[in-house]
């Protein structure tokens, strides 16, 4: 832990969704938190709601992580830190290669390059520390490749691969990294996808707020990776039992 007395965690995409609520949850375990994401209204009142609260320092960091300028200004903002969660991320529902190519670009550096910068920058000051947490925000979509969500599942094995890795890695260390792999949960990701979750997606979604819960209490533990409700839990292992070619039909009807 750092110098102070209080731990101080930097949590991306806190404007909303998960990365709100795990903030929030940070929030009333005493951490003093850095949040950031690119709309300063929602981030301007959560600071204050959770100054309010907690009386805990909540520095708010605008900035787009898209771009490497964005990502270098949150660490500059920042400073040494004891957590980071890496949340921000977002999908687009559609056919790859009519989906706009700009965009589908801006998330491979948003859900790949930014979390692996923060993620390597922080693991090495933390490995000096000898103490501290890092949180990857993957999915369930990362077990199995995503018909009309090809990029966006991509990224996701990428985020659980690179994190398994990292936690083998930094064994001993002091340092732990979790990857949290959820299933539907409703949010704002949905409206950035294009897409509608209906009777049989919402009835398997979990709150984000319970998500949010399970997360730090799983990144506490330094548990290696956390996939929270209980339907979900079973999609890895079923997979593996799964030929790939059903496991493709599968998700294309899910995914269209
Ligand atoms: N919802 C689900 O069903 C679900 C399932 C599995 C995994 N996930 C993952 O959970 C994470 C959080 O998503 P969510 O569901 O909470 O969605 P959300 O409510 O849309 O939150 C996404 C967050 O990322 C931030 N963000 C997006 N683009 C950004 C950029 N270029 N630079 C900086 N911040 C950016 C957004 O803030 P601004 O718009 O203010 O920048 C927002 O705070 C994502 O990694 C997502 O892939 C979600």
């Amino acid at each position: 832990m750092l110098s102070s007395e209080k731990e101080k965690a930097l949590v991306t995409g806190a404007s909303s969704g998960i990365g709100r609520e795990i903030a929030r949850v940070l929030g009333a375990q005493g951490c003093n938190l850095v949040i950031t994401a690119r709309r300063r209204g929602e981030l301007e009142a959560l600071a204050e709601e959770l100054t309010e609260k907690h009386g805990i320092d909540v520095k708010v960091v605008v900035s787009d992580l898209s771009e490497q300028i964005g990502v270098e200004n949150v660490i500059r903002e920042t400073g040494d830190i004891d957590i980071l969660v890496n949340n921000a991320g977002f999908g687009f529902l559609g056919k790859h290669i009519s989906l706009n190519q700009e965009g589908q670009l801006n998330m491979i550096d948003l859900n790949i390059r930014a979390l692996t910068h923060l993620a390597r920058h922080y693991g090495a000051t933390m490995k000096k520390q000898g103490s501290g947490r890092i949180l990857n925000v993957a999915s369930i979509a990362a077990f199995q490749p995503g018909p009309n969500m090809a990029v966006y599942c991509a990224t996701k094995a990428y985020v659980l691969s690179y994190t398994r890795a990292l936690h083998s890695e930094l064994k001993k260390s002091g340092v732990t990294v979790t990857a949290l792999c959820p299933g539907f949960v409703e949010t704002g990701f949905q409206e950035v996808a294009g897409m509608k979750l209906g009777t049989l997606e919402l009835s398997g979604a979990v709150s984000a707020d319970k998500v949010a819960k399970t997360a730090v209490k799983a990144m506490r533990k330094g548990r290696r990776e956390v996939i929270p409700g209980w339907l979900n839990k079973p999609i890895p292992y079923a997979n593996r039992m799964v030929p790939v070619s059903l496991k493709l039909a599968v998700v294309k009807r899910l995914m269209s």
